[in-house]
């Protein structure tokens, strides 16, 4: 297990959004409005930079803001083109397994680029890339929880069943298993949970 280290004082907070610079905001609030189902919330332009904010959920504002600025030439990451050079995911959760699969055929028609689909053992995921190539995760958890990180492909031509049946079996045989229910209850009862107040 991780060493978890807390400070004396650990402050109420969660996370929340992240914005990201992009070098067209165009194609991008196309793909995350229309393919990914993101609704524009606010938009403007502060300090020379054109933002456009994005949520689907009203207790945030925004889940995401895309801003003008992103340079053309950044460098790939040196280990793996998949992953950025500075972000290496921005990782949404879906619904379920069928979500997910029903999220591959909507790639795969819309063309999206560098699609690898994955599977974690503690989760079963897409990786791919947005129209600016930055790099996103789609994943639906699964029950069960084992030290990581694992990856192996995950192949959509097998149906739900196998998937779910194939996966179990070898994550029960990892050292380190445990459903991933009691692993929750564990660290929940070590992070430092936010707490909303009146
Ligand atoms: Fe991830």
């Amino acid at each position: 297990m991780n060493a978890v280290t807390k400070t004396s004082y650990a402050p109420n907070l969660k996370f929340s959004h992240m914005g990201f610079a992009t070098s067209d905001l165009a194609a991008m609030e196309d793909f995350y409005t229309r393919v990914l189902g993101f609704s524009v919330t606010d938009r403007g332009e502060v300090l020379g930079m054109s933002l456009v904010f994005l949520s689907r959920d009203p207790d945030d504002h925004h889940q995401l803001v895309l801003v003008s600025g992103r340079p053309d030439d950044l460098p790939a990451n040196p280990y793996h083109p998949q992953f950025g050079c500075v972000i290496n995911q921005i990782s949404f959760k879906v619904s379920s397994l069928q979500e997910l699969r029903k999220l591959n055929d909507i790639f795969l028609k819309e063309g999206v680029k560098n699609m690898m689909p994955s599977n974690h053992g503690i989760a079963y995921s897409i990786y791919c890339h947005d129209p600016d190539g930055n790099n996103l995760e789609f994943f639906v958890d699964t029950d069960w929880y084992f030290p990581q990180p694992f990856l192996i492909p995950l192949d959509f031509s097998k149906s739900d069943e196998e998937i779910v049946k194939e996966t179990e079996e070898f994550s029960r045989q990892q050292p380190g298993f445990e459903p991933y229910p009691e692993w929750r209850a564990r660290f929940g009862g070590i992070m430092n949970l936010y707490r909303p107040q009146a």
